[in-house]
């Protein structure tokens, strides 16, 4: 997307001095980078910090600290993390390789609990580095994986958009003049991923393709994706916008100002259970208290194809209290954290939580549409049949 008319991914790679630039495409891994650049999305929406990673700490870090955050950037930076991990300059002979390999595998999958793109990046680069034999090779699958998952999640979100387009035009064409007000929760816009977004993606391209569109956007406390990534995202592109603390959506919908909800997922069970950003779930009772349409948008690499019950198999991150006990935002200029509890009140952070597939109305994937139904989403994918 567009940053100040330049356009950006949210992680790319960033050419070695004194080597050619074979970052797009090349397989020349001699060539590769040993850089790969992020936008930290910490200083959102204040300033515009991009970061260079250089090794799999820095990585793990980025991750862990929510620099890159979102399932489908939190995916994509586990496969340049094993990437990077497969340049060590001390894994010359295979055994030292592998130790490394596994190694990172290791610290990166510990980085976060929920969002499976994490496990799915770093299983699909250990069998890409496994299927290759000398080391040379290795560095070169790992390279090619890393950019094929980046550049699979900016298509998927894509389409996303072009299938979840229809939804918007046809509420439009029922209140001509009006705008229609989407509902969404959290950052499941192009921050959260590689490009485009997934929530966002069909509300960016209804606005492209001139249809009024009006996002009321969820604070999402803690951290508030929402109030500082979405809002910023938004503006960025033009797209009206209003911000709205947590609780005000069920007011909006028993009020007729919500028209259809959009949210995104960080793990999706394959009989279509949604774990997204807290506080999903209490939407999803709105929407279905007021026959609000509510629909999730995700690429098939947040399907979590080994579980069937959303409640009892998707792990729910749990973060540091002080994430709810303090806050942050900027003061005369400067990013400022202030305390908004009594100093020795306890606090608990759980992250994500469960919404049943029966509240959702339907799933919008990079294949077009389906009933959060198990028979539905395997008719999208077939391939998928076999567990
Ligand atoms: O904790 P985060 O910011 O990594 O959470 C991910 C999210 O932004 C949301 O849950 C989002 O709605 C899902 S889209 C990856």
């Amino acid at each position: 997307m567009l940053v100040d008319g330049q356009h950006y991914r949210t992680i790319w790679e960033h050419p070695t001095p004194g080597r050619p630039n074979t970052s797009r495409g090349g397989g020349d891994t001699s060539g590769g980078p040993d850089t790969i650049r992020i936008i930290d999305q910490r200083h959102l929406p204040f300033e515009f910090v991009i970061e260079d990673l250089k090794t799999v700490e820095d990585f793990a870090r980025a991750i862990t600290d929510m620099h890159v955050r979102g399932a489908g950037l939190i995916g994509a930076a586990a496969g340049y993390g094993m990437y990077i991990a497969a340049l060590l300059p001390e894994a010359t002979n295979i055994a030292a390789f592998d130790a490394a390999i596994e190694l990172a595998a290791k610290q990166l999958t510990a980085t976060r609990p929920t969002a499976v793109n994490l496990t799915h990046a770093v299983d699909r680069q250990l069998a890409a580095i496994t299927a290759a034999a000398s080391v040379q090779q290795k560095r070169q699958a790992a390279l090619h994986t890393a950019r094929a998952i980046a550049d699979e999640d900016a298509a998927a979100c894509s389409a996303i958009g072009n299938h979840g387009l229809p939804l918007i035009k046809k509420i439009s064409e029922r209140k001509p003049g009006q705008p229609v007000n989407v509902l969404t929760h959290c950052n499941a816009g192009w921050l959260a991923f590689v490009d485009h977004g997934t929530a966002t993606s069909p509300i960016y391209a209804a606005h492209d393709a001139g249809i009024p569109v009006h996002v009321w956007v969820d604070e999402t406390r803690p951290r508030n994706q929402g109030a500082s990534l979405t809002a910023w995202e938004l503006a960025n592109h033009g797209v009206p916008h209003t911000v709205i603390a947590d609780n005000t959506g069920g007011h909006l919908m028993q009020h007729g100002m919500v028209d259809l909800a959009i949210v995104g997922s960080d793990r999706t069970t394959r009989a279509g259970d949604v774990a997204n950003k807290i506080g999903t779930y209490l939407k999803a009772l709105a929407a279905h208290d007021n026959n609000v349409p509510f629909y999730v948008a995700l690429p098939s690499s947040t399907i979590d194809w080994s579980i069937t019950d959303g409640l009892a198999d998707i792990p729910i991150e749990q973060r540091h209290p002080d994430e709810v006990r303090f806050i942050q935002g900027a003061a005369n200029g400067k990013m400022e954290t202030v305390l908004l509890t009594p100093p020795d009140s306890p606090a608990a952070n759980y992250a994500f939580d469960v919404t049943p597939a029966r509240l959702v109305t339907a799933l919008i994937t990079e294949r077009g549409l389906c009933p959060p139904r198990e028979d539905k989403i395997l008719e999208l994918f077939p391939e998928r049949r076999q567990r």
